[in-house]
C-alpha cells in the first residue's frame, strides 16, 4: 500500500502517543519508510529509542543538533518525504501550525514543508471544542491540510466526547488516501444523513429523532479510505465531516433533488431518515390556535422514496446501492423484504426499538443483507461499523 514512500513522522506530546508506536509499525510493514520526530512532551511518553527501533531510522528531538544539521538540514529532512504526518497532533502542535511557529525541530519541520500534511488531533474534549483550537483548524484546513478524527469515545482523562486520536489502522488508511494511494482513490460516493424537517407552517415541522451519526461516520470512512464524499445531509446534531462536500438540506424532496445532482457515482449510501411523510401544504404564516378550540387538521402526502428512485434508475445508477432499514419488529425479515422492495444491492439492518438505544446513541447493532443472504456484525461503535461498511464498499467495487 506504501511501498517506497517515505513518511516523515512527528509525535506530538500526548498519552496517544503511545498508539503512534504501532502506527510506525503498521507504515512498515505496508511497505513505506518511516523518519520519527519527537517532540520534547512526546519524549515523555515514548522513548526516542523505541520510535527509532520500530523505525530503523534515526529519530530526531532537537532543532540546533549541528552533527544532522551537517548530515541533513531541517529544510531537507522535511522535503525528502512524501507526506509529513503528525500524530498526535496536540492543541499546542495545532496552535503553532496555525500561527507558523518555529520554535523547535516539529514547528521548523512544518513550516518548512512544502510535502503534503495529515494531522491525527488528539486532546481532551473541551480543548478540542474551544473556540481557539476549531478557530486553528478552519486555519488549517484552509490551507489544505489533511485530517483524519478525532474519534469520539472514552478518554484517557475520564470523560467522553471528541478528542481520542484515531486508531492506527485508520491512520494508515488515511496517509495512503493522502498520498493518493487508498482503496477508494478515484471513486465518487453519495451519503445521505440525519433527519430531514418537512414545514407544518414557517416555525413547526415533522422530524425524527436521527442525530446523523451514523452517516457521518460513514462518509469519515469513505473519505478516509480516499473516497470523493458528496454528503447529503439533513439537520443533524452531528457536525459534518470534514473532507467531504457538503450539500444541506431540510426536506425529503431537497435530498433527493441534490442526491440526483451528484450522480453519476460508484457507489451511493443512504442512512438517511427521511421523513415518510410531509403536509400537503405547509401554512404559509404560523398557523393560530382558532377561537374554536380545536386542532388544526394536516392532510400528508408521501414523501419520494429516494432509496428507491435511485436505486430504479436506468441511467446514472451507482454500481452499489446501500440503504439502511430502520426497524422495530421482526428486523431480518422486514429488511430483506426492504431490500427486494427498494431494489437496492445491501441493506443495513439495525434494530431502533428504544430499548436498544440505537437512535440518537453512540452504538448500532446490524445485520448486513445482501442477495447471497444476511451476516450479523457485533454490536459497536457507530464509528466502527462504519469503517467495517467502508471496507466492504471499498472490497465490493474493485
Ligand atoms: N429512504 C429514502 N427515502 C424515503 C424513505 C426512506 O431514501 N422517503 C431510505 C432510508 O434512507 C433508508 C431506507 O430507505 O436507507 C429505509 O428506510 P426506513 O425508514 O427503514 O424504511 P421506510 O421506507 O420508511 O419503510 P417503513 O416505513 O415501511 O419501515
Amino acid at each position: 500500500m506504501l511501498d517506497g514512500k517515505r513518511i516523515l513522522l512527528i509525535v506530538g506530546g500526548g498519552i496517544a502517543a503511545f498508539k503512534t508506536l504501532e502506527l510506525i509499525r503498521l507504515i512498515r510493514k505496508s511497505g513505506g519508510a518511516v523518519t520519527p520526530v519527537l517532540t520534547r512532551a512526546a519524549k515523555e511518553f515514548v522513548t526516542p529509542l523505541s520510535a527509532s527501533a520500530l523505525a530503523a531510522d534515526k529519530v530526531y528531538t532537537d532543532l540546533f543538533d549541528l552533527t544532522d544539521e551537517a548530515e541533513m538540514g531541517h529544510i531537507e529532512l522535511s522535503r525528502s518525504a512524501d507526506l509529513v504526518v503528525v500524530a498526535p497532533a496536540t492543541a499546542d502542535l495545532l496552535a503553532k501550525m496555525a500561527g507558523g511557529h518555529a520554535d523547535d525541530l516539529a514547528s521548523t519541520l512544518l513550516m518548512a514543508t512544502d510535502t503534503p500534511v495529515l494531522i491525527a488531533p488528539a486532546m481532551n474534549v473541551r480543548m478540542w471544542l474551544h473556540p481557539a483550537n476549531q478557530r486553528n483548524l478552519t486555519t488549517l484546513e484552509n490551507d489544505g491540510i489533511f485530517r483524519i478524527g478525532p474519534d469520539e469515545g472514552d478518554m484517557a482523562c475520564g470523560e467522553y466526547g471528541p478528542g481520542r486520536m484515531a486508531e492506527p489502522e485508520a491512520i494508515l488508511d488515511s496517509i495512503a488516501s493522502a498520498l493518493g494511494n487508498g482503496p477508494l482513490s478515484g471513486k465518487h460516493v453519495v451519503v445521505t444523513s440525519g433527519p430531514t424537517h418537512e414545514p407544518i407552517d414557517p416555525v413547526r415541522y415533522i422530524a425524527n429523532r436521527s442525530s446523523g451519526a451514523q452517516g457521518t461516520a460513514i462518509a469519515k470512512a469513505l473519505a478516509g479510505l480516499g473516497a470523493k464524499v458528496t454528503f447529503v445531509t439533513g439537520p443533524a446534531e452531528v457536525a459534518p465531516p470534514s473532507g467531504v462536500s457538503v450539500i444541506p438540506v431540510e426536506t425529503a424532496d431537497q435530498m433527493l433533488n441534490a442526491v440526483k445532482a451528484a450522480l453519476p457515482a460508484d457507489a451511493a449510501v443512504f442512512a438517511a431518515a427521511v421523513a415518510d411523510w410531509r403536509v400537503t401544504r405547509a401554512a404559509k404564516g404560523k398557523i393560530k390556535k382558532g377561537k374554536s378550540g380545536a386542532p388544526p387538521k394536516l392532510n400528508l402526502d408521501e414523501n419520494p422514496d429516494i432509496l428507491a428512485t435511485v436505486a430504479r434508475m436506468r441511467k446514472n445508477r451507482p454500481e452499489l446501492v446501500v440503504g439502511f432499514a430502520a426497524e422495530t419488529d421482526n428486523v431480518l425479515a422486514n429488511a430483506t423484504a426492504k431490500r427486494k422492495r427498494k431494489r437496492c444491492d445491501w441493506i443495513v439492518a439495525n434494530d431502533v426499538s428504544p430499548e436498544t438505544g440505537i437512535m440518537g446513541g453512540d452504538e448500532n447493532a446490524v445485520t448486513l443483507i445482501d442477495a447471497k443472504g444476511a451476516e450479523s456484525w457485533p454490536r459497536a461503535s457507530k464509528v466502527e461499523v462504519a469503517r467495517r461498511l467502508a471496507a466492504r464498499i471499498a472490497d465490493a467495487l474493485k
